[in-house]
């Protein structure tokens, strides 16, 4: 029989439900701009996949790169892919995922053993939006007590970070390493390295960014004239440059922080010099094999992290051992936020927050 209440709970439950559309910062191949949709449809979870709530999604140098004109994209879709959110519909399947958890966004699925270029916020729509849509693989629990703008840098920027200071330089006690660009992912790669032990030394082209490092533990900051002339007068050497611009201007710099002379080199008994390149640039990065050789330096690249990182990346953002620098803005400014991080003028890490109807303020 019909009834009033029941009438009732259905439209409460239909007014529960999600709404058709959202607002989404939408990448079109050859605009340098997102244009801000606002009836962008939200899409329906298949099969394991979940459809989240952004929380926060940061404003990645990478996003930067895709909006120039270096590498044109010819896919057209949402932008965004270091996201926290928690699920709102689950599709069907779906198992062990709470719907009052905050969760992280593995943006390389790691079920997935077929792996295309298509990764969330790069060809397949990311977190510049009020939802997207995950596979459930890719969730991996913010721990509590984590505000979102702060727990997104375990899902790439210290993620990224971890990988290259921790796995791939194997950064340890007593090591002297320069952090070439003092940005979003630089600053938390200061603190991780001091963590680890090391000596830290910043190299960056903007005094706030200097300032940043030198309040974070850095021994000293040079601005890249300083670089310049202490690298080749011979006064200053370091065993690892962590390279997050990776310009051939960096690269230089960095070859000349790590050389070893021709005597030590030839000797064998110093360890080589190693330079990790994370910055993603268009640049064409050279060197003669002979000067590597010689000079006992080695080149690694490092992209992105596995589960296991972002882990350990949530565990030193939730024991306070990393303290990202973070800014918030809503949604609706992404193209102002993007603008400041193309002309250098951000400090730390920008994030934007949907439904965050504010101007930016800055938090830790
Ligand atoms: C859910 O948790 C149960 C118990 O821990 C486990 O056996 C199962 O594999 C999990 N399912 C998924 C999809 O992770
Ligand atoms: C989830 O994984 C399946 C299988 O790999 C893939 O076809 C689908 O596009 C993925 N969904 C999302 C939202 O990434
Ligand atoms: C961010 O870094 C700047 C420069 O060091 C500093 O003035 C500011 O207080 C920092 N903000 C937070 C919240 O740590
Ligand atoms: C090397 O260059 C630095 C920076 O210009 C300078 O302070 C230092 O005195 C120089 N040292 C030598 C030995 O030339
Ligand atoms: C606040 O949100 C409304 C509705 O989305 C939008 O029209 C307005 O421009 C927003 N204001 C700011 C400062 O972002």
């Amino acid at each position: 029989m019909f009834n009033f209440s029941t009438l009732t709970t259905l439209l409460v439950l239909v007014s529960a439900a999600v709404a058709d559309t959202m607002l989404a910062a939408v990448y079109e191949p050859g605009n340098n701009k997102l244009v801000l949709n606002p009836a962008y449809p939200v899409p329906t979870p298949g099969e394991g996949e979940v459809l989240l709530k952004v929380a926060a999604c940061g404003v990645c140098h990478s996003d930067v790169f895709f909006l120039s004109a270096a590498r044109p994209d010819p896919r057209t879709y949402v932008l965004g892919h270091e996201i926290v959110g928690t699920p709102s519909q689950l599709g069907a399947g779906v198992q062990n995922i709470s719907t009052t958890q905050l969760y992280g966004v593995l943006i390389i699925d790691p079920s997935n053993t077929n792996p295309s270029t298509s990764t969330i916020g790069t060809g397949l729509d990311g977190g510049y939006a009020e939802f997207v849509l995950v596979n459930q693989s890719q969730l991996f629990p913010v721990p509590d007590g984590l505000a979102p703008e702060i727990a997104v840098a375990g899902t790439d920027s210290l993620l990224t970070v971890f990988n290259a200071v921790n796995n791939v330089a194997q950064v340890t006690t007593g090591d002297r390493v320069l952090i070439y660009g003092v940005g979003g992912l630089g600053h938390q790669a200061v603190q991780l390295a001091k963590h680890l032990g090391a000596t830290v030394f910043a190299a960056d082209l903007r005094p706030e960014a200097r300032q940043l490092a030198l309040d974070l533990g850095a021994t000293q900051a040079f601005d890249l004239e300083d670089l310049t002339a202490v690298t080749s007068n011979g006064t200053f050497h370091v065993d690892t440059v962590i390279d997050f611009v990776a310009t051939a201007q960096s690269f230089e710099l960095s070859k000349a922080a790590v050389a070893l002379s021709l005597s030590e080199g030839f000797a064998g008994l110093s360890t080589p010099g190693k330079i990790v390149l994370v910055g993603i640039s268009a640049d064409s990065l050279s060197f003669a094999s002979v000067d590597l050789i010689e000079t006992n330096i080695r080149v690694f690249s490092s992209l992105y992290g596995s589960p296991a990182d972002m882990q350990s990346a949530f565990d030193l953002l939730s024991q306070g051992v990393i303290r990202p620098n973070v800014t918030v803005a809503p949604l609706e400014n992404i193209n102002t936020a993007l603008e400041a991080l193309t002309a250098h003028d951000v400090t730390g890490r920008m994030v934007v927050i949907p439904g965050l109807n504010s101007t930016a303020t800055t938090r830790r």
